[in-house]
């Protein structure tokens, strides 16, 4: 990424030298899909695909925020003094949900600032561009305005800025990478006890490709808050006779036992993906240690074996993709990644068939679904920080 357009956009935009400049990664799940709210264990990490801020401090109590992603919204202007979220703020409502939850949590903005934002993640493509937003800027106000908030409860105002500021029901995984990422780490999460271990990523000579299906997640997020309910409809009923607090909990046997309590076909189906998938993952976290990275591979493929009968959630772009990946030579595993309904998947695959392997799964998907897949090396990235614009301007 050419970070000096990006100051250079700012000055287009304001007139004025940005003094500060700032990156926020996107994320993507090794494993443990739609159990982050279900108290599960989830195994994301950072990538280095995100989003870009140039920051510049007003005097007045303004805050002007241009997108270079959509120039057509133009500067999308408010004021510290009213925070509430309007439709027409359209995409600056994600920013402005963060400044909103950090002032309400008591700390002091005396002055605005101007914004000039650059991403990219691909969009809609299910790598938590809202996510990488919102911790964007939580790190831009935490260090501008030296606010010495925790990352962890800036990571947690991301979560309440999709609930309650953008009204998605959506769980802690993506806000969690996004913001305690480690270059060449995946974070183990309990998402019940927010427990977390960072553990290492060592492919061998393997590398993680992200594939894009340019499907965008059209309904993504009425079909996952319908999913949350299932999963709280057969908990209920689970609870009827068992002293649990999440699906989470539950072992494979115990929920074997109980899953009579459920008694429904898609309520059985949704539960069971949770109970499993987050089994799934530490078991797949204990192979990953062990180096055992053709066991590791085969749990990636039961995730999305799973996410597709038990969750329907793939469709038939994300099965194109991760099942042409599967009969590809080199290839240790892959599965959909996020949300789904569109989005990405990723593969693990031998950096020496890369090129193959971009290419087969590239027609493969072009004859069925009629348009062009991306592909992408993803690299494991650190969490957001600021970049040093002297460096930049060197
Ligand atoms: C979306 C949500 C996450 C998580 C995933 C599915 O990315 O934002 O909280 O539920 O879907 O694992």
């Amino acid at each position: 990424m050419d970070t000096k357009n990006i100051l250079k956009g700012y000055q287009d935009i304001f007139n004025e030298k940005a003094e500060k400049l700032f990156f926020s990664p996107g994320r993507i799940n090794l494993i443990g899909e739609h159990t982050d709210y279900n108290g599960g264990n989830v195994f994301p990490c950072a990538i280095s695909l995100g989003t870009y801020a140039a920051f510049g401090n007003r005097n007045d109590r303004k805050i002007k925020m241009f997108s270079e992603n959509l120039p057509d919204k133009g500067i999308i202007d408010f004021s510290l003094d009213d925070l509430d979220y309007k439709k027409e703020d359209d995409w600056a409502n994600y920013p402005k949900g963060m400044i909103y939850f950090i002032t309400q949590a008591g700390h002091k903005l005396d002055h605005g600032f101007n914004l000039y934002i650059h991403g990219n993640l691909p969009d809609g493509a299910g790598l938590s561009s809202s996510a990488s937003i919102e911790l964007l800027m939580g790190t831009v106000l935490n260090d501008a305005y030296s606010l010495n908030i925790d990352q962890l409860d800036l990571v947690k105002m991301g979560q309440k800025d999709e609930n309650d500021f953008i009204g998605v029901n959506s769980g802690i995984m993506d806000q969690f990478a996004v913001g305690m990422g480690k270059e060449n780490q995946a974070i183990l999460l309990d998402t019940n006890t927010m427990e977390y271990h960072y553990a290492p990523v060592e492919l061998g000579n393997n590398v993680i490709v992200i594939m894009n299906t340019n499907k965008h997640r059209a309904l993504a997020d009425s079909k996952y808050n319908e999913r949350r309910s299932q999963c709280e409809a057969a908990l209920a009923l689970l609870q009827t006779k068992l002293n649990i607090k999440s699906l989470g909990e539950l072992s494979i046997d115990e929920f074997d036992r109980n899953s009579y309590l459920i008694n429904d076909d898609i309520l059985i189906r949704r539960a069971r993906h949770a109970v499993f998938e987050n089994q799934r993952t530490l078991k797949a976290i204990k192979y990953l240690k062990e180096n055992n990275l053709i066991e590791f591979g085969k749990l990636v493929n039961a995730s999305h074996i799973s996410l597709h009968y038990d969750y329907e959630v793939t469709g038939i772009e994300l099965d194109t993709l991760v099942e042409a990946a599967w009969e590809q030579d080199g290839v240790l595993g892959a599965r959909m990644v996020g949300a789904g309904f569109g989005g990405c998947a990723i593969a693990i695959v031998d950096k020496d068939k890369i090129d193959d392997f971009q290419i087969n799964v590239g027609k493969i998907y072009k004859e069925k679904i009629g348009y062009e897949a991306d592909f992408y090396i993803a690299e494991i990235s650190n969490g957001p920080s600021e970049i040093s614009i002297s460096k930049v301007e060197k």
